[in-house]
């Protein structure tokens, strides 16, 4: 009897060692990361101390209130610079804990990565020793699928997205542009032009009575 509960115990302690190792720890999975192979930083220097610091400063920050910061810490080729950016329909307070948590995976996940990039729902965090503040940058780009919700009516949450993502509007806009604006501007300079000769040809057969006949017949 004892020793069947001894082994229903160790039973017990071997499953939850199983599901412990399942899950290494609380960290949140990153939706998406890359280690940016531009070179890498060596344990406990002054980049990596700078990189520390300057990812505590931004998820520590109560000041800025919109979701989007761009960070610099530390001096010449030690410099280390930020970007972080949340998900416009969160508050500040869960886009900091959201950084610091994608912070924290980023720094474990790349480890010595001067540069890297990651994200999870919520927030995306990147970091660099080069400056990429107000810089167009294409890269690293990643596609992200959400399968948890699968959609039934796929034409029309297709055509939903692409109003949205505004595909729709631009191409209208730029039919607008290309085809109705010549030909509205046409028809008011036509317009205009006859309004003006119209005007002039009375004007002049006021004056001088027949001595002048006007170009156009409008
Ligand atoms: C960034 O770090 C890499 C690797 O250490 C180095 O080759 C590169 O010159 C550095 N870039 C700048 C702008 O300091
Ligand atoms: C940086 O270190 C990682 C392993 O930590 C290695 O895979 C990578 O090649 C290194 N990159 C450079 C540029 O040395
Ligand atoms: C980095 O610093 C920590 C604490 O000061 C120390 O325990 C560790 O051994 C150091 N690592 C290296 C590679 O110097
Ligand atoms: C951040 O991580 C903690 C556990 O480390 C988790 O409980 C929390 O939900 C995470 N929050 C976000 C926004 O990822
Ligand atoms: C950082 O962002 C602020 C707005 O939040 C902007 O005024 C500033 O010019 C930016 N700095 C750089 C270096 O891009
Ligand atoms: C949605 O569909 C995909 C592919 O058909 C499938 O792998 C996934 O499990 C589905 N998700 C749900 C929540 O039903
Ligand atoms: C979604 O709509 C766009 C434009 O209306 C079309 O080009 C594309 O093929 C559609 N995709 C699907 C999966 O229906």
């Amino acid at each position: 009897m004892a020793s069947s509960r001894f082994l229903f115990s160790v039973c017990l302690l071997f499953m939850k060692v199983l599901a412990m190792a399942q899950q290494p720890s609380d960290q949140p999975v990153m939706l998406y990361k890359d280690c940016v192979g531009k070179g890498n930083y060596t344990t406990n220097s002054t980049y990596q101390a700078n990189l520390n610091q300057l990812l505590t400063s931004i998820y520590t920050n109560t000041e800025i209130n919109n979701g989007f910061y761009n960070f610099s810490y530390g001096q010449d080729a030690d410099t280390v610079y930020s970007i972080a950016l949340c998900r416009p329909d969160i508050s500040p307070d869960v886009c900091r804990v959201c950084i610091r948590n994608a912070s924290d995976s980023l720094v474990r996940l790349c480890p010595n990565f001067v540069e890297a990039i990651g994200g999870l729902d919520n927030c995306m965090v990147r970091y660099t020793n080069r400056s990429i503040f107000n810089r167009m940058e294409k890269g690293p780009y990643f596609w992200v699928y959400d399968d948890r919700v699968n959609v039934s009516d796929v034409v029309g949450f297709n055509q939903s997205r692409m109003t949205l993502l505004g595909r729709k509007g631009k191409k209208r806009n730029v039919i607008i542009i290309i085809v109705i604006v010549p030909i509205a501007v046409s028809v008011i300079l036509i317009v205009c032009v006859c309004i003006f000769l119209r005007a002039r040809k009375q004007k002049e057969e006021e004056e001088v009575k027949g001595n002048f006949r006007g170009y156009f017949k409008c």
